[in-house]
């Protein structure tokens, strides 16, 4: 091409790029003369001076970002957002009118996991899918999740407002109920997705707290599940890669001053659940000899987990007692029966596999030793490690250099629906620095530049990997 062609269509280019940024988020523009292939796309700093410049709307997701912890069951900062609960089913319309807004087409599968896509040239070929969830912990922060949906319909609109046009279809995924806190189930719908038979089954029989059972939560929430929609559930060959963008839910990148962690692996997470059965009694009347306390089992317990993590002997071995209970509950009845949860993690499987083990072992031993019954030690789930994919990390640093944003490989200690994500597609994530790392508190905080850089890389990175 002659310079005297080039000069004219790149002055068009510049003419409409900051009429499309001046219009901001408004333009879903499908005009085909303005749609541009990535060779185009990755030439901005070819003949412009400075990283390519993605038009982020920081204010607009802010402000998404506000409007969608309003759905909350306990009061500002905390958010809480549980399952098929009113406030979950509308943040879940909040996100759909999102997706439509932004010109993608939606549709739910069965157990409500959403799905945005965006037409690429080449529809028959496996898309490129980006999304996280938003279902919130009991007195969490805004930005676990939400972070990682939000961010991805801006970046499809950062990509849009640049007159880019996809060669594969580009997905944004809202996940269902990636806590476990209603089913005791984590990374619900990417596990079926994944396509968990385990799970499939387990649905079956799975109620939560208060003996709803799955299905009626769901039917509750305006999902009619038929046992046989959970096969309509599993995905396979769908997707070519998959990224995920979080907040770091460490103090990694902000002691650092690092902006962007490019993760390698994912930390494998185990869940127990324990139950200790004794005599109970009066707390006056039965003496001490007599007594086999469900409570002090289940304290004892919680005790060996510290005791076989820190045996481990790696400050990548971490283990969680966030749930013990005691009935009756009264302050003078000896606990007739304690339950337990454990949350055991390392990037080693099998030195996690070696503490869950010797978690068990400690529960035989003190059920013997106090003489209460361990009625239940069920294992949930013990997942093993994901890897990210070598061409999504190349791809994710060159993004990251691309717009001159420093960056680190790192691990991820927290789990996401990318640890079942890859075992269908190759996967990546995307980590952005939070306020001290805090995380599943309502302290939890990234700040809205930290959060537009997140959506660049993601934005740049989604383009690169929807032309390969
Ligand atoms: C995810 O929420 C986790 O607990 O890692
Ligand atoms: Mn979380
Ligand atoms: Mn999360």
């Amino acid at each position: 091409m002659s310079l005297k062609l080039v000069l004219p269509l790149h002055f068009l280019f510049f003419f409409f790029f900051f009429f499309f940024l001046s219009s901001a988020c408004a333009s879903t523009s499908t005009d085909q003369s303005w749609i541009r292939t990535m060779e185009e796309f990755s030439g901005y700093p070819t003949h412009a001076p400075g990283p390519p410049s993605l038009p982020v709307d920081a204010e607009g997701l802010q402000k998404q970002i506000d409007e969608l912890s309003a759905f909350s069951d306990t009061p500002a900062p905390s958010v809480t957002r549980v399952l098929y609960s009113d406030k979950d089913v509308a943040a879940r319309r909040y996100i759909k009118n999102l997706m439509e807004k932004s010109g993608l087409s939606v549709r739910e599968d069965a157990v409500g996991n959403i799905f945005g896509r965006w037409n690429g040239n080449d529809v028959g070929l496996a898309a490129v899918a980006t999304g996280s969830h938003i279902d919130a912990i009991p007195y969490s922060g805004k930005y676990d999740g939400v972070v990682g949906v939000l961010g991805a319909i801006e970046a499809i609109n950062v990509l849009k407002r640049s007159g880019f046009q996809p060669n594969r279809s580009l997905e944004v995924i809202m996940f269902t109920s990636e806590e476990p806190t209603r089913f005791g189930i984590s990374c619900l719908g990417s596990r079926l997705m994944a396509g968990s038979e385990g799970l499939a089954n387990a649905l079956k029989e799975t109620v939560d707290a208060q003996n709803i059972s799955f299905f009626d939560a769901a039917r509750a929430a305006g999902y009619h599940i038929d046992q046989e929609d959970f096969r309509n559930v599993f995905l396979k060959d769908t997707y070519s890669s998959f990224l995920e963008l979080h907040i770091e839910q460490g103090p990694i990148l902000e002691e650092e001053g690092v902006s962007i962690g490019i993760v390698t692996a994912i930390a494998a997470p185990a869940s127990i659940k324990v139950e200790f059965e004794g005599n109970g009694g009066h707390a006056g009347a039965v003496l001490m000899p007599a007594r086999n306390d469900a409570g002090l089992a289940a304290a004892e317990l919680a005790l060996a987990v510290e005791k076989h993590v820190l045996e481990s002997g790696s400050t990548d071995t971490v283990g969680t007692v966030g749930i013990l209970e005691l009935h009756p509950g009264a302050i003078n009845s000896i606990p007739s029966k304690s339950h337990v949860e454990i949350d055991t993690r390392d990037i080693d499987e099998t030195r996690r596999n070696i503490v869950v083990e010797k978690i068990h072992q400690s529960a035989i031993s003190i059920a013997k030793n106090r003489r209460v019954r361990l009625s239940e030690f069920k294992i949930i789930n013990q997942d093993p490690p994901a890897l990210s994919a070598e061409p999504i990390i190349k791809a994710m640093e060159h993004a990251a250099r691309q717009l001159n944003l420093s960056h680190k490989l790192m691990i991820s200690r927290a789990y996401h629906d990318s640890l079942f994500m890859a075992r269908i597609s190759p996967m990546g994530m995307i980590f952005i620095p939070c306020y001290k790392g805090y995380s599943h508190k309502p302290e939890e905080f990234a700040s809205a530049e930290d959060i537009a850089n997140g959506v660049k890389v993601l934005a740049l990175t989604l383009a690169k990997l929807s032309q390969s």
